[in-house]
């Protein structure tokens, strides 16, 4: 194919790929598979590959990720990013509304109206487009200043990386600047299957939380696999500078914006209760969390006449709806041991139906807490659920204690072996420090290794592994693979047939693969993501025992409190003695062949990329080393095999001057290619 046809394709493709996004994620009507999208995908992705001057910011193949953004550079916003005042009642929401009618009619206006909009739970994102193309993405932070995030933004699907040409009239001319704000959130669905890759002890307690830890990965791939939505409630920079705000909105959806659509114009007090109750118990039923009701002047050129106080605008509220709460009793306080040793209070309580489900368990997290709330077995308790999200108990009726409440103290030894509890310091968590003996320990090491995102062994239950540990047959995962049948066979409820079963089920779990196998080993705080990074970083299980915890934490998102926790993991003789077992058994230690290379041209140097490239975007330029044996690092050290210098190179060339790291031009690396 010549160029030519090519740059044909390549903007068909995008057209279809842009338009079959918005049928999925905004309409949420699909015409066609995933199948089918991702091939049309990946026929762009290879011909961008073929033809690196068609790559465009705006094209779709630039969601996927890739970049690593070590420290996000701050912005300013170009004007402050305000927050809402809050209010809990109609009454106040009445309050609210004569406020502002008094206002309007001082500035000689008549009886205000106002767009009532959802609000989204997620983290408020402003987006910059410059002549239609997105150009900036930042967070919040202060109101006044935030981070970039733009490698982050743009992998998310509903973030439109460019404003159609046929929405070009409907903003100023050439050259100019549209600002859109909104929320970035996590679908409850998004949220779930995020919480199930990553480990008990890293799980995020609601969408919020998972969006704010995701849009500060240093790694956009990861970003680009977690996600997450884009809802526009807000945008400046229109031609028609006194456009109503209702018609601004639907002008948003025209521009490929989601912006859930359900907002309406109220026009008056008996519009907006209506608003209100009609979605205090509809919202359960949305994909996505609303904690409440957004309230705007619907008469935009009021907006800089009402003003700001020093956080919030005189034009808008949010009236947030009340918690959904259930009132019972805490019966008793069980105390569960984790696979990590890890000591958790549970509240067993009397069954109280809250939010559509009956509750008779809860977590009371660690006795810090416990102590917060200064509740006692017996007490009359609230106990509250936030979305999905499991619930718990929030307070004490004090005013109803009864007489006969008992404290709940700290157990001094571990409930399930009887070994006396440490407390580390700085930790808020009891432990059981026999991680090799504590039958507890054991078992939820094995179920771990053995759960379905793990080595996913079939017919290895609960009651089954709990057998196995209490009759000490199997002490850790090792142990699995030199059961034999007659050993099976000798246990409760196990016939013929189920003794093969599991051994089956044994023998296919070896073929799982190295990534899988990390992931199994339940290292602390190493989740799915997180071994999919070391995988990489780390091809070998010798490798990975080998590596510096400085190595480590240099590995994008890992860190140094994981460095740390995988060196902790390969000191302990339990561990080795495991592992030994392991191996022994024929699980893969080491990860399958990369990809066959291209050529080996750059084998064993790492590339670093500075400046603007004429032929290649940077994300096709990296493939290319990959291709070619090479690695991309973005720091200049001494250890830098080679910087390509674009155009208007910066400090990272200066750098390389001054180490004296070998600098070449885009023409030489393409000859090197
Ligand atoms: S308007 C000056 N509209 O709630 C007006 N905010 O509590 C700025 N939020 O910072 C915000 N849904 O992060 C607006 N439909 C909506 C919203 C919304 C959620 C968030 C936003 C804001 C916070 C204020």
């Amino acid at each position: 194919m010549d160029i030519a046809k090519a740059k044909i394709e390549v903007e068909r493709l995008r057209g279809e790929i842009d338009r079959h996004n918005r049928l999925y994620y905004v309409e949420a009507k699909p015409v066609i598979s995933d199948f089918e999208f991702d091939k049309l995908l990946e026929r762009l992705i290879g011909l961008e590959k073929e033809f690196p001057g068609l790559v465009t910011p705006d094209s779709p193949s630039q969601r996927v990720g890739g970049e690593i953004t070590k420290i996000f550079p701050s912005v300013v916003h170009r004007e402050p990013m305000l927050s809402l005042a809050n209010t809990y009642s109609i009454d106040e929401v009445a309050d609210f509304f004569r406020r502002v009618e008094k206002l309007v009619e001082a500035e000689g206006g008549r009886t205000p109206e106002f767009v009532a909009e959802l609000k989204f739970d997620g983290v408020a994102i402003s987006l910059l487009y410059r002549d239609g193309v997105l150009v900036r993405g930042a967070t919040r932070g202060d109101g006044s200043s935030g981070d970039d995030i733009t490698a982050n933004l743009r992998t998310i699907p509903t973030i439109p990386l460019g404003i159609p040409v046929s929405a070009g009239p409907l903003f100023g001319a050439q050259g100019s600047e549209v600002e859109v704000r909104g929320e970035v959130f996590m679908r409850k669905e998004d949220f779930e299957k995020l919480n199930e890759d990553r480990p008990e002890e890293d799980q995020f307690a609601n969408p919020r939380n998972a969006t704010a830890g995701t849009l500060k990965l240093q790694d956009s791939t990861e970003v680009a696999r977690r996600r997450m939505s884009f809802v526009a409630y807000y945008i400046k920079g229109l031609d028609d500078q006194s456009m109503p705000h209702i018609d601004r909105l639907r002008r948003l959806d025209a521009m490929g914006f989601m912006t859930g659509r359900n907002y309406r114009l109220c026009k008056g007090i008996d519009d907006i209760a209506e608003f209100i109750g009609t979605w205090s118990e509809k919202r359960w039923k949305l994909p996505y969390e609303t904690d409440g009701v957004v309230l705007k002047l619907n008469d935009v050129t009021l907006w800089d006449r009402l003003g700001a106080t020093a956080k919030s605008p005189r034009w808008a509220i949010a009236y947030k709806y009340p918690a959904q709460q259930a009132r019972t009793v805490l019966k008793d306080v069980v105390f569960q041991v984790g696979r990590l040793g890890t000591i958790t209070p549970v509240a067993e309580l009397k069954p109280v139906k809250l939010a559509g489900s009956t509750v008779s368990r809860s977590t009371l997290h660690n006795f810090d807490e416990i102590e917060r709330l200064g509740v006692r077995v017996g007490d009359h308790v609230m106990i509250e659920k936030s979305g999905e999200v499991i619930p718990k108990v929030v307070s004490v009726v004090l005013e109803d204690r009864p007489s006969n409440t008992k404290p709940i103290d700290v157990p001094e030894v571990c409930p399930e072996c009887g070994t006396a509890l440490v407390r580390p310091e700085g930790e808020v968590s009891w432990y059981c420090p026999d991680e090799s003996g504590c039958p507890a320990q054991k078992k939820g090491r094995i179920l771990h290794f053995a759960s379905r995102t793990a080595m996913d062994i079939r017919n290895l239950g609960d009651s089954l592994v709990d057998q196995l540990v209490r009759r000490g047959v199997v002490g850790d995962p090792g142990d699995l693979y030199r059961l034999d049948r007659e050993q099976l066979e000798s246990l409760e409820r196990m016939g013929e047939k189920s003794a093969q079963n599991l051994l089956d089920a044994l023998a296919e779990s070896r073929k799982r693969g190295y990534e899988r196998l990390l992931y199994a080993l339940g290292i602390r705080h190493v989740g799915r993501a997180t071994a999919r990074e070391l995988a990489h970083a780390c091809p070998s299980i010798e490798r990975l025992r080998e590596a510096a915890e400085e190595e480590l934490a240099a590995v994008p998102d890992i860190g140094p409190v994981i460095a740390r926790s995988i060196r902790d993991y390969f000191g302990k003789p339990w561990v080795l003695e495991m592992l030994g077992k392991l191996e022994e058994a024929g699980l893969p230690f080491e990860a399958a062949e990369q990809k066959a290379l291209v050529n080996r041209n750059f084998e064993g140097l790492s590339v670093i990329f500075t400046g603007g490239l004429e032929r290649h975007d940077r994300q096709a330029a990296s493939e290319l080393v990959l291709e070619r044996g090479g690695r991309v690092v973005t720091a200049v050290s001494k250890k830098t095999g080679l910087v390509v210098a674009g155009s208007e190179a910066g400090s990272k060339l200066d750098k390389a001057l001054k180490l004296g790291v070998r600098v070449i031009s885009e023409d030489e690396f393409e000859a090197m290619l």
